[in-house]
């Protein structure tokens, strides 16, 4: 279907401070993007397929910014210990299997199958240090009509003998070979994955950087999670002013695709700066937050600051993939930060988390998350009436009761790149 106009209950941002809402109108859709919403159908496009979703939501898809498709099977289990204690005893130790293809098969399958049934378009993945698992990965991903990136997850200090890669050399050409091996996808691409500091030397990393300069391709990391994090960074690294450093002294920012960095609670201003010069994605994972202890991360300052800000759902840090979870969340926790933390700091609203879960996350991946002209479609149509009330809502009321009890039950349709996968 290449040309068709969506008639439903459109809500969007047209940027960042502006939302549109369109009560019954037509959202007109040409080769995968979107062409205007209009209040009827304009005579050129009277010969498009028409899909009737009458009083139903229609709102530009959700893009999960940071999410571990080899932690998926231990989510909701195993929220007892914090950061690095955490992922010895579980998630080292789940990744570990997908050594086993048969594993990593049966394994990712469950993890697409529900992604690809969600509200979530477009993903950044972390899988393993398995270059056979990952491809698998990317099959899968590549046949559901998601669009993603995915990572090797590169670690070669501090981690067990059986998720350690032992040789540099061996692990750039891995790298080099799973890049060129990608690009056979289209909508499924590779990124360079150091998964910490403190898994990744210098060396590593300097490879990486280079890497990085002769393909193009851009990176995804965690950084300033936990506090006792930040103090073996700080021992492992003490040549660096701040975390930031650690990545940054090797090419890892900047460049024309920015990259992702999940969790970012706490970045002092310099880092901060840093952050916005090299238009990097905070990837925020409110839940996996509150799970591993991490603590609340200052999202209004990079909101505030011109910093893309999108949602993760960092299964299994996160026990979810449900993206509107994390939306509510973030409002919650921002809440919670202005109470216990700083009362100067600004409450997140409902705004704020529409935006992460559309166009702040959208970005990432080109011109998407918006209705706007020109943009890629995009789209999830709920229905809402699954959340009943005797009351008469606005849109923008709807929106919000959306967010706060919407889940995959009212997931209609779904679009990708003007596909329709759901
Ligand atoms: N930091 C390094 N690895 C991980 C991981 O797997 N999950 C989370 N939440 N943080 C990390
Ligand atoms: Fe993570």
């Amino acid at each position: 279907m290449k040309e068709f106009v969506i008639k439903g209950d459109i809500i969007y941002l047209e940027n960042k401070n502006e939302i549109k809402t369109y009560k019954n109108h037509y959202l007109v859709v040409k080769d995968g993007y979107c062409q205007g919403v209009f209040p009827h159908i304009l005579e050129e496009y009277k010969d498009y397929v028409e899909l009737d979703y009458s009083n139903k939501l229609v709102i530009p898809g959700f893009f999960d910014l940071h999410v571990h498709a080899s932690q998926y099977q231990y989510r909701g289990t195993s929220m007892d210990l914090e950061l690095i204690d955490w992922l010895n005893k579980h998630a080292f130790i789940e990744e570990a299997k997908y050594e086993s293809i048969e594993y990593a098969e049966k394994s990712y399958s469950m993890f697409v199958d529900e992604l690809k049934n969600g509200f979530t378009t477009r993903a950044a993945i972390f899988a393993t240090i398995h270059k056979d698992a990952t491809m698998k990965l990317m099959d899968l991903l590549e046949k559901s009509g998601i669009v993603s990136y995915v990572g090797l997850v590169l670690m070669n200090r501090n981690s067990p003998d059986y998720l350690r890669l032992k040789d540099d050399k061996d692990t750039l050409k891995m790298m080099e070979e799973y890049i060129l091996e990608s690009k056979k996808y289209q909508n499924t691409f590779p990124i360079i994955t150091p998964r910490f500091t403190p898994s990744c030397t210098k060396e590593l990393m300097k490879g990486l950087g280079e890497l990085r300069k002769k393909y193009n391709v851009t990176v995804q990391s965690h950084i300033d999670e936990n506090p006792s994090e930040l103090i073996w960074v700080k021992e492992l690294e003490p040549e660096c002013k701040n975390y930031t450093e650690t990545y940054s002294r090797f090419g890892l920012y900047g460049g024309d695709h920015h990259c992702i960095m999940a969790h970012c609670i706490y970045n002092n201003d310099e880092e901060i700066e840093t952050l916005k010069n090299n238009k990097i994605f905070v990837a925020h994972c409110p839940e996996s937050n509150m799970n591993v202890t991490s603590g609340i991360a200052p999202i209004y300052k990079y909101l505030d600051n011109g910093i893309n800000v999108g949602l993760g759902s960092d299964v299994a840090g996160g026990s979810s993939l449900s993206l509107i979870r994390a939306a509510r969340q973030a409002i919650q926790l921002s809440k919670m930060y202005y109470r216990y933390v700083d009362q100067n700091a600004r409450q997140l609203n409902v705004m704020d988390a529409f935006y992460m879960l559309t166009l702040g996350g959208g970005e990432f991946f080109g011109k998407v998350g918006s209705f706007n002209k020109g943009y890629e479609f995009d789209a999830l149509v709920i229905d809402d009436s699954k959340i009943p009330s005797l009351l008469d809502f606005s849109l923008l009321e709807r929106l919000e009761r959306f967010i706060y009890l919407g889940d995959e039950s009212m997931l209609v349709s779904k679009f990708v790149k003007g596909e329709k996968i759901i």
